[in-house]
């Protein structure tokens, strides 16, 4: 695919990964504990299915290029259990609230590093989330693991209580690369972890790959692409590396001058994508990628991905939970999201308080555009007909104001337009985010833009 550098250039932007819409800094203490018991109290009320996502936030070491939302600890008993003991209570509150047992079509354990909990400790918190809520097995039953402490008993252990998907964090196998981000992992060890996950039969192994990092090239990261597609994941996720000092601070130990930027980066993204294609993966969406065999190749094709705070994935669930410091929900058309900070999310619930932070209630417009945001994110298109359908408006009268933004698209190659819909193009899929920033209505705002990654 050719990529003319002044679209590059026009498109190479801060902006957001669009998880959700409004985005993250939309987000304000507007929504308190006590919204929180009410949409709970509300989804009580009815038969709609969940996602519940646990975020689990202990790592034993700093990985320096992480965004996430994490606590460094060694690993102790102790500090499992502490955490525990809170989330438990956690979960109490939340399941007295909705006040009735909730079918669970969809199950997440993200962090940080969840395997940081002892084969007790996970057996410990599975079988409280069983004492509250069903879990349909069928459906993803999933968990985050790192390769270089992850054990095969643990592994053995989790299969066991029916996770059957992994996704674990592999990065770079580039010796330099891991020296810098301080993440030494060498290819055997994840290759011993893959075996693992495999004769136990684990449905989904995805790895986590990114590029962009300090010190990567087109050549070095070829080779890693290589080994990896020989070891064959089922899924991968292909991220463009944040670059958000501000937000993450040991990201400024990173030797500016090492960081591909801009066009190198992008080559790097293409070359990776086209290595991907070539050897039986199929492009889904903006930065995965999987086997066909793999049921989100197949919800793709049939045009059944979402897209929540863990990235793309299937929808089996009507609304999401969080549960966790940091964690977000989304129920009753809001937002929710817990605590960052440990020790104020152990305050909240030693003190019977639902750890609430923020969150957002969607305003009507708001509910069109995160649809047509989420339509074009997951599904590279915008049907008018079904927009009419959902919402009873003309697409073109809703937006009106977007229609320079739309011809735009349309000239540089991003969008094609007819009169029953408008598609994203195979270039417009690579610049998916900066298409669907011109249908934020808060980007319109001053500093709209500051707060975010490059798109690129
Ligand atoms: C919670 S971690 C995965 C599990 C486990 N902690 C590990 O690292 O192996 C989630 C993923 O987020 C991605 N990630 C973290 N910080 C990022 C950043 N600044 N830019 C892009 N991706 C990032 C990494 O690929 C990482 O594997
Ligand atoms: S990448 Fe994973 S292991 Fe590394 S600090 Fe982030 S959450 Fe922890």
């Amino acid at each position: 695919m050719l990529i003319d550098k002044n679209t590059l250039q026009k498109y190479d932007v801060a902006g957001p990964r669009y998880t959700s819409y409004p985005t993250a800094p939309q987000w304000s203490d507007e929504v308190t504990a006590q919204t929180y018991a009410s949409v709970l109290k509300a989804f009580g009320q009815n038969d709609k299915t969940l996602s519940l996502y646990i975020h689990v936030p202990f790592c034993e070491q700093l990985c320096y290029f992480c965004a996430c939302n994490k606590v460094i600890r060694a690993r102790e008993e102790k500090v499992g259990d502490e955490f525990l003991e809170h989330l438990f209570t956690e979960m109490g509150l939340v399941a007295g609230f909705i006040g009735r047992r909730k079918l669970i079509r969809q199950l997440h354990w993200g962090g940080g590093t969840p395997t940081f909990l002892s084969e007790e400790q996970s057996e410990k918190l599975f079988t409280r989330i069983r004492s509250l809520f069903d879990i349909d097995f069928n459906e993803e039953i999933a968990i985050e693991i790192d390769p270089r402490t992850v054990t095969q008993n643990k592994l053995k252990v989790l299969r066991g209580l029916g996770f059957n998907r992994i996704s674990m964090g592999v990065q770079d196998f580039d010796a330099k690369v891991q020296d810098d981000i301080n993440r030494i992992q060498p290819y055997e060890q994840v290759a011993q972890v893959h075996r693992w996950c495999r004769d136990l039969n684990f449905k989904s192994v995805n790895y986590d790959l990114i590029y962009g990092l300090p010190y990567q090239t087109r050549e070095t990261f070829k080779k890693t692409v290589d080994l990896v597609i020989g070891l064959r994941p089922d899924r991968i996720a292909l991220y463009s590396f944040a670059y958000v000092p501000w937000l993450s601070k040991p990201q400024n130990k990173f030797n500016l001058q090492a960081i591909a930027l801009h066009d190198e980066k992008l080559d790097i993204f293409i070359q990776s994508r086209e290595n991907l294609l070539d050897h039986g993966y199929q492009a889904i969406a903006m930065d995965h990628f999987a086997l066909t065999t793999d049921d989100m190749a197949k919800a793709f094709n049939q045009g059944l991905l979402y897209r929540n705070f863990m990235g793309y994935t299937l929808k089996p669930a009507d609304e999401y939970l969080g549960l966790g410091p940091s964690a977000i929900g989304f129920l009753e058309k809001t937002y929710v999201q817990n605590v960052k900070v440990l020790p104020d999310y152990y305050d909240s619930l030693s003190k019977g308080r639902l750890p609430v932070e923020r969150g957002k209630q969607l305003s009507p417009d708001d509910q069109v555009r995160q649809w047509v945001i989420n339509s074009l994110m997951c599904g590279f298109k915008v049907d008018k007909g079904v927009f009419f359908d959902t919402f009873g408006y003309e697409f073109e009268d809703y937006f009106d104001q977007e229609h320079r933004h739309i011809r735009d698209c349309i000239e540089d190659g991003l969008l094609c337009e007819d009169p029953r819909r408008i598609t994203v193009t195979d270039l417009g899929k690579i610049f998916i985010r900066n298409v669907c920033m011109g249908f934020d209505h808060y980007l319109r705002q001053k500093d709209g833009h500051r707060r975010f990654s490059r798109t690129v």
